[in-house]
């Protein structure tokens, strides 16, 4: 049996902004989240992961922080924060913040101090350098770097006060923090001892695989047609990353219990994330890794690939053998970054969104890992139909569109097609609750447009139908909770080489768990043997499955015991 307690936990992550709002401003905020805990605990999950609530700007939706141990006043105060954290607690569940300190906001007091002059004390705080060599400050190409920044334009910026640039992977209101600063650490490290000791369980650390940068910074490969190049291999997975998230564990985290971490690390191979979560070597508990999210990318950022499902079959595969022994696994399929999954690996056209959203959510929670569920996932919340480009309030879709559109001279329309599958705009529209105005979420005009299929997909009919993909989402999350197998069970991949039929093994002991999912919206039949006697776990259709043939997305979960 497993001791860790998280591996049999399932998270729910609520993008605060978007959740519910209960001052009327619409916009979510923390007294919306309390109002809806009950959801929550009905559902059946054991950790809430909050997406930033601290003070910020708002530039990028609150990952740009300026003060890390205060609330902004759109989502409530500390106060209300406490109540929240007391409702949480009082119900069984644990509650986790995000922790962005790759960089932080240009408007944070240490930044203001570090732009206001070059001897200040906390000038080294964060990447200052000079303009390329031989090169005029400030005018184009003259960035001491190639590198072009996540959310277009380059990823340094002028600042005339001083007469340099500062680093920003991000947003230009997002500089980056210079880890390679033993104060900056320690200061970081006070901040998070400060959440915890006020009793919040844990982190969600945005892309701290970008914290340590490969010194001397250079310039990275520039591809044909591209304004600025892909700087990532001087700031993917460092030469430090290890040591600092080493360091930040003994600083933080060793003689605390019951604490989760989870790193988001794009890019993170499978070899480096066993380092990363090896328990042993005391770093992180788990990542998140993007591969399976970008399965349907290919090489150009512009193209929608559809979904090849023996490449899905590969890379989950990867992670399952390679994290086996040692670390463990993170499963999702969405968050505030991603377009709904439903809507992108399944169908959720009226006739099929119920069965493919409950398929998704069987073949991703029955894998060996710890699950996340994104707010709306659980009622099988679709992408929002954007008919143009005024219809997205994302920095990183808006940012992308111009420099598209007006620097590398793509026609508007191919952009659009590529921002309405995969615009993190998908996953931000407001919460469903109802089919009052504004879907429930809000007594006002929301920042982002409800999706207007809310009438039929919301949480209150959700909860009302027995057969519903929320009512499916507590089954599954109840078989984690009931079924070692499903936690501690090894892993075996089964027709690896079918475009149709996702289909795996989990044992434990003499208990057997046969997973089959449908990603068709034909019907299939399954060529494995020996599940004659076998018990039906769980169905995501109302009729049983005849012996394992699948209906149109349909999934099953039998066990047998031997
Ligand atoms: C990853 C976050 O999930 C994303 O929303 C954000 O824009 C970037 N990191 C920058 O903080």
């Amino acid at each position: 049996m497993t001791e860790l307690w998280w591996k049999s936990a399932v998270v729910y992550q609520i993008y605060p902004r978007s959740f519910a709002d209960a001052d009327g401003d619409g916009m979510g905020d923390l007294q919306g989240i309390i109002d809806h805990l009950d959801h929550l605990a009905e559902l059946g999950v054991d950790v809430i992961w909050l997406s930033p609530i601290h003070k910020s700007p708002q530039d990028d939706n609150g990952y740009d922080i300026s003060d890390y141990q205060d609330i902004d006043p759109l989502f409530g105060d500390l106060a209300t924060f406490d109540a929240l954290m007391k409702g949480v607690h009082q119900r069984g569940m644990k509650l986790i913040m995000d922790l962005v300190v790759n960089h932080s906001s240009d408007e944070h007091a240490w930044f203001q101090e570090s732009r206001s002059s070059k001897d200040n004390p906390k000038r080294d705080w964060y990447w200052w350098r000079p303009a390329r060599d031989g090169m005029e400050p400030g005018t184009p190409g003259a960035e001491p770097t190639n590198w072009g920044a996540a959310f277009g334009g380059p990823a340094w910026a002028y600042d005339e006060k001083t007469g340099e640039y500062y680093l920003h992977l991000f947003s230009p209101k997002q500089p980056d923090l210079n880890w390679e600063n033993p104060e900056v650490r320690q200061a970081v490290y006070a901040m998070m001892n400060w959440w915890l000791d006020r009793g919040v369980d844990g982190f969600r650390m945005d892309v701290i695989n970008m914290i340590s940068k490969v010194l001397p910074l250079a310039d990275g490969r520039l591809t044909a047609g591209q304004a600025y190049a892909d700087g990532s291999a001087g700031y993917i997975n460092g030469p430090r990353n290890h040591e600092f998230l080493h360091e930040m564990y003994e600083q933080v985290f060793a003689g605390r219990e019951d604490m989760l971490t989870v790193g988001e690390m794009p890019g993170v191979t499978v070899d480096e994330a066993i380092l990363f979560t090896d328990q042993e070597r005391q770093e992180v508990d788990m990542v998140f890794q993007f591969d399976h999210v970008w399965a349907d990318r290919g090489g150009d950022p512009w193209r929608v690939f559809p979904l090849q499902l023996t490449v899905l079959k590969g890379i989950f595969g990867r992670w399952q053998a390679g994290l086996a022994e040692e670390g463990w696994n993170s499963l999702y399929w969405n968050n505030h970054d991603q377009p709904r999954v439903v809507s992108r690996y399944g169908d959720d056209s009226p006739e099929f969104r119920s069965a493919s959203a409950k398929m998704l959510g069987t073949v991703l929670h029955l894998h060996r890992g710890t699950p996340y569920v994104y707010q709306g996932e659980e009622l099988g919340m679709t992408n929002y139909p954007f008919r143009s480009i005024t219809d997205f309030r994302d920095i990183e879709a808006l940012g992308q569109f111009r420099q598209a559109t007006e620097i590398e001279g793509r026609a508007p329309e191919d952009v659009l097609t590529v921002l309405r599958a995969r615009g993190r705009d998908n996953a931000r529209t407001p919460m469903q609750w109802d089919d009052s105005p504004n879907g429930g979420f809000s007594s006002t005009t929301p920042w982002l447009a409800v999706n207007p299929n809310y009438r039929e997909i919301n949480a209150t009919a959700e909860r009302a139908n027995p057969d519903s993909v929320f009512h499916y989402y507590r089954q599954l999350i109840k078989l984690r909770h009931d079924e070692p197998a499903v936690v501690d069970g090894d892993f075996t991949m089964l027709l690896p080489n079918d475009e149709r039929l996702y289909a795996f093994t989990r044992r434990l002991a003499s208990t057997e768990l046969l997973v089959i999912g449908n990603f068709t919206g034909e019907t299939v039949r399954a060529e494995i043997d020996g599940w004659e006697e076998s018990e039906l776990l769980l169905n995501n259709l109302p009729e049983a499955p005849d012996g394992l043939t699948m209906a149109p997305w349909q999934a099953v979960v039998l066990r047998r015991t031997r």
